[in-house]
């Protein structure tokens, strides 16, 4: 956990990152992946947010990488809440759990308060992000689009980056359109990169 730097991504590291991502995903949420299809087409959304687009680097390699989204959350009253959306995020396959993660994480969310966001929404894994003061959304009123309001969707996370941002609001988050990739471009563009064995494995989302 020394000598890392966390900066911003530049267009030289678009491949490496790709591959990172494709390495760091594959066969975690579904039989191969399609997050690093998913990170290529963002960039060219006008939602993505390049000032807080990320890379970890150890020793001259990239290792980590974050990157963040415009969104919105639509209140009952009708107001569009600005917030943001996160990920891809991922760290390299023989450098997981060793903190890394955590540390490019907080540094994002610090970058994105210092920028003037008020809160990120997103999908993830409580035990990780709970430790970067994520809660689960419905616990401040903030429902997932296509979830019934009722519900307690435990992967559905948010974190106010100014505290009482989202004080008095109950609404319901939207993701951007540019956060869907579509499957069948994504299988396209993966032919791009070296051939990888796709698995079924217990505890994947999507089959
Ligand atoms: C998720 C990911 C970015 C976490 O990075 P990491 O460097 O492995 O995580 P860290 O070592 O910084 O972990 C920080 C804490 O969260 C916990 N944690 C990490 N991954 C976790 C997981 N999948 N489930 C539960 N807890 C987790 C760790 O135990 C650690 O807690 P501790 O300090 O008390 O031991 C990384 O594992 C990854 O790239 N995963 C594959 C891609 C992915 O799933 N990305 C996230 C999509 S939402």
């Amino acid at each position: 956990m020394e000598n890392y730097i966390i900066r911003l991504e530049t267009e030289a590291d678009h491949k490496e990152v790709e591959l990172l991502v494709r390495d760091s995903f594959w066969n975690v949420y579904r039989p191969g992946c399609m997050e690093h299809y998913l990170i290529h087409h963002l960039r060219q959304d006008p939602a993505f947010v390049p000032e807080l687009a990320f890379v970890m680097e150890l020793d001259g390699r990239i290792i980590g990488q974050n990157a963040f989204t415009k969104a919105q959350i639509i209140a009952d009253d009708g107001a569009a809440v600005p917030v943001l959306t996160m990920g891809p995020i991922c760290i390299a396959n023989d450098l997981k759990r060793r903190g890394y993660g955590k540390a490019l994480l907080d540094y994002s969310l610090e970058k994105a308060a210092a920028l003037g966001y008020g809160a990120v929404c997103f999908e993830g894994n409580i035990g990780f992000y709970g430790k970067s003061g994520f809660i689960v959304a419905s616990e401040k009123n903030i429902h997932y689009d296509g979830e019934p309001r009722e519900a307690v969707v435990p992967y559905f996370l948010l974190k106010e980056l100014k505290p009482g941002y989202l004080d008095g609001i109950e609404g319901v988050f939207y993701q951007p359109m540019a956060q869907y990739a579509n499957e069948q471009a994504a299988a396209e563009f993966d032919k791009q990169f070296p051939p990888k064995e796709k698995l079924k494995l217990p505890g994947q989302l999507a089959q």
